[in-house]
């Protein structure tokens, strides 16, 4: 089933030899995706929950069978819990800002991890800064895999909110949720799990994870950029302020007082990314087709063959655990890890370097970079041998 599946991305028929392993950064568009936006586009056009005529009832319909597409994706009963944003950057701003900022007092304290994105990150340290609250990292075992004995001790009454990704963007951990919210909510503290490098590549079931908010990408998911979406406990979201205040949140505007739509509406203030709403919705039908569970098997059989390959290339130090997902940073010695992709880039293959937006996690790996590559749905073995050979030819330019 995962063979030629190339032939549905566009890009491939235009870059036949690019060797794409960049997909922590973003994802390529399958065909399904980008038409799915052109149909909107030249059939359907028009503004959302405002046209009283035709397309503007059907393109209100597409938008908000998206949330439901979205909600059954991930486990969520109610679809109303589900909030479309620009990406997982906004939706954990909305709860840092709508949330964390008006409960958080002097004396709280919320975790995160010392694997964290700078998106799940900056806004945590911004949003104590602000309130008195203290930030404490969760630190990292030698195994690359978070301290969660640590963790539990760092656990008491005075912790409000662990914040924690599903997958490192950078070494590929793969964080144990039901565990990390179990023990949070022994302490009635609430978790907010960052799913940008998840949500295509295992199954993120919520409701059994139990987490009180999760925030992921479109464009991380083979869909559009722009668009991604925040999940909420109904109770919390409804006690959470919006970050955008304007048109379509609102019922009834006066001078003297306003009244704002229930949820998710009220969170989604002025025209939303319709055509990227429609893509993502097309990306998880794409993702459906396939079933996650055979992805999950392609990408974990190629993680394997290239973990064995990368660690078998001598000089070369590795920053993936065992078990981790398709993301495998690493680096060269003596080589810098911007020369790295640079000398593959010449043999069209495409791997990102530097801090990966995770400079926290490089203090505690002791690197100011890495290399790293990422598989996608599109992967193949011969991709991982590609790389590999480069990789000899970037240790004979340095020697
Ligand atoms: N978060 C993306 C990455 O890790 C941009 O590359």
């Amino acid at each position: 089933m995962m063979n030629n599946i190339k032939k549905q991305f566009p890009l491939f028929e235009r870059h036949p030899d690019l060797v794409y392993l960049d997909n922590a950064a973003t994802t390529q568009t399958p065909h399904c995706v980008s038409s799915a936006m052109d149909d909107y586009y030249t059939s359907y056009r028009a503004n959302i929950h405002r046209g009283i005529y035709g397309i503007s009832e059907q393109a209100s319909a597409a938008y908000e069978n998206v949330r439901t597409l979205v909600a059954d994706f991930l486990g969520v009963s109610d679809s109303s819990q589900i909030i479309f944003t620009r990406g997982t950057t906004e939706s954990i701003n909305l709860v840092a800002r709508g949330y964390a900022e008006k409960f958080l007092k002097p004396g709280d304290e919320v975790l995160v991890s010392a694997l964290e994105h700078h998106a799940n990150f900056v806004p945590w340290y911004e949003v104590c800064k602000n309130t008195g609250a203290t930030l404490r990292v969760i630190p990292l075992l030698d195994d690359l895999h978070l301290d969660l004995e640590s963790y539990k001790a760092m656990l008491s009454e005075k912790v409000k909110l662990v914040c924690v990704g599903a997958i490192s963007n950078v070494t590929g951990t793969v964080n144990d949720i039901s565990f990390i919210v179990e023990q949070a909510h022994k302490y009635g503290a609430k978790v907010l799990v960052d799913g940008a490098q998840a949500v295509a590549h295992q199954v993120c079931d919520l409701q059994k994870w139990d987490v009180d908010f999760f925030a992921f990408s479109g464009h991380k998911m083979y869909g559009p950029t722009g668009v991604g979406a925040l999940y909420g406990k109904r109770e919390l979201l409804e006690n959470m302020n919006p970050l955008l205040y304007g048109g379509g949140m609102v019922v009834r505007v006066s001078e003297d007082e306003i009244t704002y739509k229930d949820v998710p509406t009220r969170f989604e203030g002025g025209t939303p990314p319709i055509a990227e709403v429609i893509g993502l919705g097309a990306s998880i039908q794409f993702l459906k087709d396939f079933s996650i569970d055979s992805i999950i098997e392609h990408e974990r059989s190629l993680t394997a063959c290239a973990h064995t390959a990368l660690q078998g290339i001598e000089g070369l130090t590795l920053f993936h655990p065992s078990g981790g997902s398709g993301i495998l940073a690493f680096n060269i010695e003596g080589v810098h890890p911007h020369d790295i992709a640079s000398i593959v880039n010449n043999k069209n293959i495409a791997i990102r370097a530097g801090h990966h937006c995770a400079q926290p996690l490089h203090q505690h790996l002791r690197v100011s970079a890495t290399a790293r590559m990422s598989i996608g749905v599109y992967n193949t073995k011969d991709d991982i041998d590609a790389l590999v050979s480069a990789l000899d030819e970037v240790k004979k330019k340095f020697l």
